[in-house]
């Protein structure tokens, strides 16, 4: 099993009152390595919350998160952070390139942290693999802000997963596209999926985008219905 949630409750205090709300409650989630999963659920429903969970960008009130057997509710900031780097890939709905980096530059700098001469080369290399197979061979040198969106979102997916993360997180990634561009991304993400090894799990409110996924779950009240 690549993760497992268990029994994840996510609460957050309402600034100026002493009351809380609890937006995952008691959830409970497996992913096998490579499987796609994709979960919908209204606006607010605490999908965005859940990811943020699973990249290790924020802590649950109370659960435990195994991923590869590992008890993520026991590392550090430290080791966190390095856990992110290393397994997790993310695209959001909006692409988060850096405007002043162009589009080569964006997506090595994942890579930073690690400063081996021989990983720059490989990486470098692995960059201008994926970069061909999402169709921006011609784009490198270009800044995002001569892209378009549909060309942005394919850049963010490769910045994702220049690191070969175990799994990939996607928040909405078609929500800034229009219809042909998002049917677009997802097939691409699809074919990834198989041949990068790499898992994934799509948040979105469009269900009938997601055709082809293993798992399916629907957010509601703080838990996942699967489908
Ligand atoms: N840092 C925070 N502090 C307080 N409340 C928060 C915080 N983050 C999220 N929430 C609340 O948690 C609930 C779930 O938010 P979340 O962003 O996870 O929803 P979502 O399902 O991703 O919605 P959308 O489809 O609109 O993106 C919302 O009521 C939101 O206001
Ligand atoms: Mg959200």
């Amino acid at each position: 099993m690549l993760l497992n949630l268990e029994k994840i409750s996510k609460s957050f205090n309402i600034p100026g009152s002493d009351r809380v709300i609890t937006v995952l409650n008691d959830l409970d989630l497996m992913l096998e390595g490579g499987k796609t999963t994709a979960i919908f659920g209204p606006s607010g429903s605490g999908k965005s919350t859940l990811l943020n969970i699973i990249s290790a960008l924020d802590r649950p009130t109370s659960g435990k998160i195994n991923f590869n057997n590992s008890d993520l509710t026991t590392y550090d900031d430290n080791a966190l952070s390095d856990f992110r780097n290393k397994q997790i890939g993310i695209v959001f709905q909006q692409h988060h390139l850096l405007p002043q980096l162009n589009l080569l530059e964006n997506i090595l700098l994942p890579t930073l942290p690690d400063v081996s001469r021989a990983s720059i080369e490989a990486k470098r290399e692995r960059a201008m693999k994926l970069l061909n197979r999402v169709g921006l061979t011609e784009r490198i040198f270009h800044y995002p802000s001569e892209l378009s969106g549909g060309e942005k979102q394919r850049c963010a997916v490769v910045r994702a997963l220049i690191n070969t993360p175990s799994l990939l997180l996607a928040d909405e990634p078609t929500g800034s596209l229009d219809q042909n561009a998002a049917v677009g991304l997802i097939d691409l993400l699809l074919e990834l999926n198989s041949e990068e090894q790499v898992a994934m799990i799509f948040v979105t409110h469009d269900e009938p985008l997601m055709k082809s996924v293993s798992d399916k779950y629907r957010l509601i009240s703080g838990e996942l219905v699967k489908l």
